[in-house]
């Protein structure tokens, strides 16, 4: 899990392309930072503990003008952050970044040092650039990288220099994602386009297994087989603006206030109103056999496993199809019960998820129709399941995950219709959701008018060490989601529970000193929430609650109360999620964190 860049061109621009493709990329991981440039007579390298910015400081004007270099922002996977395992990694007059995770390096490792190597740096990836320059006392630079894979086992982007060969980058993909940007006379390589949109538009992406060599006029892509292969470029629609943070003070704050926007862009020509169904034209290919599915299987993990959960209960309820979600790292090594009637539905924003990826690549194998909702076009999940549905939710920078859940849920609502119309679903129950849904962007824009509410409930809230986040039905799922985002941004202490289970042991935990969000929509449920309040407040407990415009009765027994419009029951996740969200940046912001890469967290987890 790390961000890694690459630059070959003609411009002498490797230095600056490189600093800034890093800085778009350490949302990935930020634990240290690297660059190697080089030219025809020298070789620099540069390395920093922490973020990109003290990698700057480092290099300030001490950086030659290059045509040729590699960056590398670090997440730890094996060694701690340290300025001897930041990359790029060399061996003799071999430099190299590397993302993912070299499972057999220890092996490796050892008879490497059997030959002499010397090793200075407690990673794994170290061990690919002595690999390669062991081969290089008897191949080329290009064959020494080819047969050097034949030895590696595991995950893996790699960009390769050699310090003779300074006209010739190595790009090497396993597992790991991994984007070559093609602009005029220069090419970038990537983790992903976020670090390429800026300088060009056309992207190719690099599949499982493959090698492209790249010199300052052309590429070549082959197998690792020696294979050449045609690669198609493909033309990115995300802008340089959509990644930026158009003016507020955090990704995450301008992702939230994103959602309007994005939940429509989801619903974008998605929706046939007349005959109350979706029109889902990423699944057209599967459209029968999917008449034919008796059980849908969720697999995902953090935000998008919540997302999931909200799925189940609208699965079940109105199409009719018995519906599990599971943790996709728990799936992959249970023995999951799947089979011709099953499909396992994969979510996933970055669509680079190894739990999830592995997951879907278990149910393939065990013959189930394998389906996606991912947020990253051409992403590994995206291309490897058989048929899927994309959020064009644009890229989704903060780590924590906000306008890629709510697009997922808008998503899920449309999978709902699709399926359930193909079954039982009355087209006046088609066309009731799908109108309720088309209602739901202008129903978010007026939860941000009571915005400064809910700041001023988070500072308040932000004080104490523990909080419950309690819902009921549709609702459970976001407690667990609102409890998961506090977490990750304030460092609060959270607990997602069913409100029902409260009186079965964890109501024990309630004092004054520890609060409650109670999330109490005016739905079939809504008695029950209210008793579950009483509970709390009988125990001195503090409740803040996110009730529906119109519940003054709620006024008189929470401590704070946050409305949200009246939607449909089964809609009320899309909207009872935005305050959470807010609730959690707010309590972050003044706490003083840094919301948008909250500690020991990275956006894409690409390791298990
Ligand atoms: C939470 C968060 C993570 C991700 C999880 C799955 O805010 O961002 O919990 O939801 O790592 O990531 P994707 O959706 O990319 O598979």
């Amino acid at each position: 899990m790390c961000g890694i860049v690459g630059y070959i061109g003609k411009n002498n621009r490797a230095g600056e392309v490189l600093l800034d493709g890093l800085k778009r990329l350490e949302y990935r991981g930020y634990d240290s930072a690297g660059m190697c440039v080089m030219d025809e007579d020298r070789q620099q390298t540069f390395k920093a503990i922490g973020k990109v910015s003290m990698l700057e400081k480092k290099i300030a004007k001490s950086c030659v003008e290059s045509n040729i270099g590699i960056a590398h922002t670090r997440w730890a996977t094996h060694g701690k952050p340290s300025i001897k395992n930041a990359h790029p990694h060399t061996s003799g007059k071999i430099h190299l970044v590397h993302n993912g995770i070299i499972e057999n390096y220890q092996q490796l490792k050892q008879d490497l040092a059997n030959k002499g190597h010397k090793f200075y740096s407690q990673t794994d990836s170290e061990v690919v650039a002595h690999l390669i320059d062991e081969y290089n006392k008897k191949y080329d630079f290009e064959d020494s990288v080819t047969h050097a894979l034949t030895e590696v086992r595991g995950a893996y982007a790699l960009v390769i220099l050699h310090e003779d060969e300074p006209q010739k980058m190595i790009v090497v993909r396993n597992s790991s994602p991994l984007v070559i940007g093609v602009a005029d006379s220069e090419f970038i390589v990537a983790s992903d386009a976020s670090a390429i949109i800026q300088h060009t538009s056309r992207v190719v992406y690099l599949d499982d297994g493959e090698i492209a060599v790249m010199t300052p006029d052309t590429y070549y892509v082959k197998t690792f087989s020696g294979k050449n292969k045609r690669k198609k470029e493909q033309i990115l629609d995300w802008n340089d603006e959509q990644a930026k943070k158009e003016g507020y003070a955090h990704f995450m704050l301008k992702e939230i206030f994103e959602q309007p926007e994005s939940v429509s862009d989801a619903l974008r020509g998605r929706i046939i109103a007349k005959d109350g169904m979706a029109k889902l034209g990423g699944l057209t290919e599967v459209e029968k056999q999917l008449r034919t599915i008796e059980r849908i299987v969720i697999v995902s993990c953090g935000t998008s496993y919540c997302a999931g959960l909200v799925g189940e209960y609208m699965l079940e309820e109105y199409a009719g199809i018995p519906t599990e979600v599971e943790y996709a790292s728990e799936f992959r090594y249970r023995k999951p019960l799947v089979d011709k009637k099953t499909a396992v539905l994969a979510i996933s924003q970055s669509g680079e998820t190894a739990d999830t990826l592995a997951a879907i690549r278990e149910a393939k194998n065990k013959g189930a129709l394998t389906l996606g909702i991912v947020n990253a076009v051409s992403s590994t999940i995206a291309r490897e399941t058989d048929a899927g549905v994309y959020n064009h939710a644009g890229p989704e920078i903060a780590v924590a995950s906000t306008k890629a859940f709510t697009s997922q849920l808008s998503i899920l609502v449309l999978l709902t219709v699709f399926l359930g119309r193909q079954r039982n679903m009355s087209l006046t129950m088609g066309k009731r959701i799908l109108s309720e849904l088309q209602r739901i962007p202008k129903k978010i824009d007026q939860i941000f008018e009571g915005e400064k509410d809910i700041k001023r409930i988070a500072k308040k809230y932000s004080k104490y060490d523990s909080m419950f986040y309690l819902g009921r039905k549709y609702n459970f799922p976001i407690a667990v989601e609102g409890a998961l985002k506090i977490k990750e941004i304030s460092y609060i202490h959270a607990e997602g529970y069913p409100s029902g289970e409260m009186k079965h042991g964890p109501i024990a935990l309630i004092d004054k000193d520890f609060p409650s969000v109670v999330l109490a929509p005016k739905d079939s449920v809504y008695e029950k929430t209210i008793s579950t309040i009483e509970e709390i407040k009988a125990r001195s407990g503090k409740v803040v609650a996110i009730a529906t415009v119109g519940s003054k009765d709620i006024e008189n027994i929470a401590n704070d109360v946050i409305y949200i419009p009246k939607t449909l029951e089964m809609l009320t996740p899309l909207l009872m999620v935005i305050p959470l969200q807010l609730l959690a940046y707010y309590a972050g912001v003044t706490k003083g964190y840094d919301v948008d890469q909250p500690r020991n967290l990275a956006k894409s987890v690409t390791v298990e």
